[in-house]
């Protein structure tokens, strides 16, 4: 009889929807030819068939070798290897069903023992990873199974139902999203809108042409990053800040904004004065708070203890000089201390070297958003969102590279809450996300996204993964350590495009994260290839294995090269004096 190349084994137990295989002992060859095309048996991601009758059930091999066996088998195994007689396993789930040229997820009916199992031939793969709708899909790569075969995404559901690219450092996290979202950028939307954060700069050049750069110290045709302080909640801001305040100060301070921002509040008019608290985004000057406050723990009283002393030099609130009183005399003589001084004055000199550091002068002194004593403002939230989002191009890349490391999680959540509450509280327009759907990704989430830390940028993104459905905000989350996310918020991931993955307790939360049925595949996250990935849920039509294309212009790698670097010829050590200026001066130029 001729031997039908593409039958490999038969059904030799099912439990629920997982199969298992005996190859058969005289199959030819591990990689088999078939009209032409080579194909590769019992790797682990890819498809076989088991025809019954009029459909061919369709499953996804999730281990292959011994521990494939059967359990009743495996035992007798392994007190007597002969008995495998030159077979060897397959353990698969059963994904989909065919019929003629249609293909659903899910199974209807269950093969039996003895079953004919057969390779799946391009023929059929076109079949199984078909379907996806034109317009909502994007091209992501190539199926592994099969090299011809385009890997698609559902851009909707990708969107629509978050999605987290985990995977080892080089395991080709960046070069993914750079090719998920250049795919979505070139699709012919004219209101495309993706949002990148971006903490190692990046992208920029992999997506040269579709984003606009926002970053500190733009080069030409970027844009500099502002992120004004007043936008931020009150706890925030304060948390930018060196020391820390007693409940009773903060709250003294939190006093001192809120009626900063009720004056800004009434002068910008149109706003109900009860909704003004000290976390609404209103401008006010913090050159002058600090004045204030300063002001108030340095003044001196005369004999009467209620006029204040003649000052001895006047400070200045845009230079943050202190006003200078006559110093308070010991015991009964005037001068006398302010009595009611709070004992800030340590938490207020750090708040003003600060206020002077010239790395936070996007949040301190936006262009264009800085206030002045008086709290105006020559631009408002308005304008920072249509700088953002009104540039015409479907991305903007946030480079955060250049934010001191200390405040990058800070940085990071507010900007997210930002924008998070600009789309909500502006649901019932056409710039909310339900008609304009906004799309965030999240590069190195690990840096600022810590399981169980109450910072800004975990609450906001657990309040995105949950709610920002239903506000059409979506989240594309990218991190190496998959164990340090919180773990509703992986839950949350409709989609997880796994990549390789050493860890055994990253592999661990990523298997928790995919469906059941593939955490048997958790093993061989260990073994891809770099920019190879196992990518289940919504927004493929069944788990595939999948080759990620390599971006043309490749992601920009911020590690300096030692070997390259130290073969330049030595610096001239003199340099050293800049980088102690700089440093004096707190600056870069
Ligand atoms: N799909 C791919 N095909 C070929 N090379 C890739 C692919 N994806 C990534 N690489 C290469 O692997 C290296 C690491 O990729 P990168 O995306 O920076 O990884 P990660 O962000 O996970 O650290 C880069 O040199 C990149 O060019
Ligand atoms: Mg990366």
């Amino acid at each position: 009889m001729k031997h039908n190349p593409t039958h490999i084994g038969q059904v030799e137990s099912v439990s629920g929807n997982s199969v298992t295989i005996k190859m058969a002992s005289n199959y030819p060859s591990n990689m088999p030819i078939v009209d032409g095309t080579v194909y590769r048996i019992g790797q682990i991601g890819s498809f076989l068939k088991i025809p019954l009758g009029y459909a061919n059930l369709y499953g996804l091999i999730t281990q292959a070798g011994v521990l494939a066996m059967p359990e009743s088998l495996l035992m007798a195994y392994k007190e007597n290897p002969s008995i495998a007689d030159g077979h060897r396993w397959l353990r698969m789930i059963l994904v989909g069903e065919q019929i003629g040229s249609s293909f659903e997820r899910g199974v209807l009916q269950s093969p039996t023992s003895g079953d004919q199992v057969h390779l799946v031939t391009n023929e059929d793969l076109r079949i199984v990873y078909g379907g996806y709708n034109a317009q909502s899909s994007i091209v992501i790569g190539n199926q592994s199974a099969s090299e011809g075969l385009a890997a698609q995404l559902d851009m909707d559901k990708l969107i629509s139902r978050h999605c987290a690219i985990l995977g080892a450092t080089g395991s080709g996290k960046s070069n993914a999203v750079s090719i998920v979202v250049k795919a979505i950028a070139e699709k012919p939307f004219p209101s495309a809108r993706v949002l990148m954060i971006d903490p190692h700069g990046e992208y920029a050049s992999s997506l040269a042409g579709k984003c606009r750069v926002f970053r500190v110290g733009a080069a030409a045709g970027e844009d500099e990053l502002c992120v004004p302080f007043w936008a931020l909640p009150f706890k925030e801001l304060m948390a930018i800040f060196p020391g820390r305040l007693s409940d009773q100060n903060e709250d003294y301070f939190r006093g001192k904004v809120l009626d900063l921002k009720r004056v800004s509040a009434a002068a910008l008019g149109g706003l109900r004065a009860e909704a003004i608290t000290a976390d609404s985004p209103i401008p006010f000057s913090i050159n002058q708070l600090w004045f204030d406050l300063d002001n108030f723990e340095r003044i001196t009283f005369k004999a009467d203890r209620t006029t204040p002393e003649a000052l001895i030099a006047a400070g200045d609130p845009a230079a943050l000089t202190s006003n200078q009183y006559p110093t308070a005399g010991l015991g009964s003589s005037a001068p006398f201390l302010n009595t009611k001084a709070k004992g800030i004055l340590g938490f207020l000199d750090g708040m003003r070297s600060r206020l002077l550091d010239q790395s936070y002068n996007f949040l301190f002194r936006p262009i264009g958003y800085s206030p002045a004593l008086n709290g105006t403002t020559q631009n408002d939230l308005p304008e920072l969102f249509s700088t953002w989002f009104g540039h015409g191009f479907p991305v903007a890349i946030l480079d955060l590279s250049a934010i001191p490391s200390e405040i990058m999680q800070t940085i990071s959540g507010c900007i997210l809450k930002i924008i998070y509450d600009a789309l909500y509280w502006g649901q019932n327009t056409l710039v909310g996300g339900k008609k304009q759907p906004l799309f965030i990704v999240l590069d190195e989430a690990h840096a600022y996204l810590k399981a169980g830390e109450d910072s800004i940028s975990s609450r906001t993104v657990q309040v995105i993964a949950k709610e920002g459905r239903k506000y059409g905000v979506g989240m594309l989350l990218v991190t190496q350590r998959p164990s340090e996310l919180d773990e509703t918020v992986l839950s949350q991931c409709g989609s997880i495009i796994a990549l390789r993955m050493t860890n055994t307790r990253d592999k661990g939360h990523v298997s928790s994260a995919m469906q059941d049925e593939l955490r048997e595949m958790a093993d061989v996250l260990s073994s891809l290839r770099t920019g190879e990935a196992i990518v289940s849920g919504e927004a493929v039509r069944i788990p595939s294995r999948v080759k990620f294309f390599q971006a043309d212009n490749a992601v920009k790698s911020s590690d300096p090269i030692a070997s390259k670097l130290w073969a330049c010829p030595q610096p001239d050590v003199a340099i050293y004096e800049t980088s102690v200026r700089n440093w004096r001066n707190q600056s870069f130029n």
